[in-house]
C-alpha cells in the first residue's frame, strides 16, 4: 500500500511521465519477468522501476541482483530504488541514454530489456529514441519487453522496419487493471542467417 502511495502522488506530479495511476499488478510484474530471468545473457536492463514491481517479480523469478541494472528519471523514485534495492544498479537518467548510461557503468551490452515505460504517451521520436538506444546494448539475439495497455503494438510497425526489427505478443494478462499486452521485440535476421540449413540430424525419410 506505501508503494500504491508513493505512486499515485508521482502521478498527481507527472500523470504522464508515470502513465498510470497504480503500479503494475503482480500477474503482469511476472509476465514481464519470467522471458526476461531466462535469458541466456545477463546482465538485464530495466527501464522505469516505478516503485519496484517488476524488479522483484524479476529476482522472484530467480535474476540475480547483481545481473539487473535499472534505469528511472524520476529522482524520488530513483531514490527509493536505491534504497529497497541496495545489490542493484540503478541510474538516474532517461531511457533514450541507454546506451550511454549503461556505458558509463562499464557496461558495452545486455541480455535483454524490460520495459515498463508509458510509451502511448510519448512523442513518436521519444520512442524511436528508446527503441534505438536500449538495441545498441542488445546483441544478435538480444530481446525487449513492454507492456502496453493499448490493442496495437506501442512502438509502429514502420519505425520497427526502419529500424530492422519486429515484434510479437507473448502474453495477455486480463487479471491487471487495466489488462495489459506483453510485447516481445527483436532483431530481424538477416536475409543470409534466414536462409534455411541442411540439418543434419533430419530424418532423411520426412517429407519437406
Ligand atoms: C508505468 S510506470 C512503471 C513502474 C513499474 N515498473 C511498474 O510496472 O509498476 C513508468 C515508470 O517509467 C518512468 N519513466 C518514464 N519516462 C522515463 C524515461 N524517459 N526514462 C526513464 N524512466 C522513465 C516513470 O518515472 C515511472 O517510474
Amino acid at each position: 500500500m506505501r508503494h500504491d502511495a508513493m505512486f499515485f502522488a508521482r502521478w498527481l506530479r507527472d500523470p504522464r511521465g508515470m502513465g498510470s495511476v497504480v503500479p503494475s499488478g503482480r500477474t503482469l510484474a511476472l509476465a514481464m519477468a519470467e522471458p526476461a530471468a531466462r535469458a541466456y545473457k545477463t546482465p538485464i536492463l530495466e527501464l522505469g522501476g516505478g516503485t519496484g514491481t517488476v524488479t522483484e517479480a524479476l529476482f522472484e523469478c530467480g535474476l540475480d541482483p547483481h545481473d539487473l541494472i535499472v534505469i528511472e528519471r524520476d529522482a524520488q523514485l530513483h531514490r527509493h530504488l536505491e534504497l529497497r534495492f541496495p545489490q542493484v544498479r540503478v541510474v538516474r537518467g532517461d531511457a533514450a541514454h541507454a546506451h550511454r548510461l549503461l556505458a558509463e557503468l562499464g557496461v558495452d551490452a545486455v541480455g535483454g530489456v524490460v520495459s515498463s515505460l508509458p510509451l502511448l504517451s510519448m512523442p513518436l521520436l521519444a520512442r524511436r529514441r528508446i527503441l534505438g538506444s536500449a538495441f545498441r546494448s542488445l546483441g544478435a539475439d538480444g530481446f525487449l519487453l513492454q507492456f502496453t495497455y493499448g490493442p496495437l503494438s506501442p512502438l509502429p510497425d514502420r519505425m520497427l522496419t526502419t529500424l530492422a526489427l519486429r515484434g510479437r505478443v507473448i502474453d495477455r494478462v486480463w487479471r491487471n487493471v487495466p489488462p495489459a499486452t506483453v510485447w516481445r521485440y527483436e532483431r530481424v535476421p538477416s536475409q543470409s542467417a534466414a536462409v534455411p540449413q541442411p540439418d543434419p540430424l533430419a530424418d532423411p525419410s520426412a517429407s519437406p
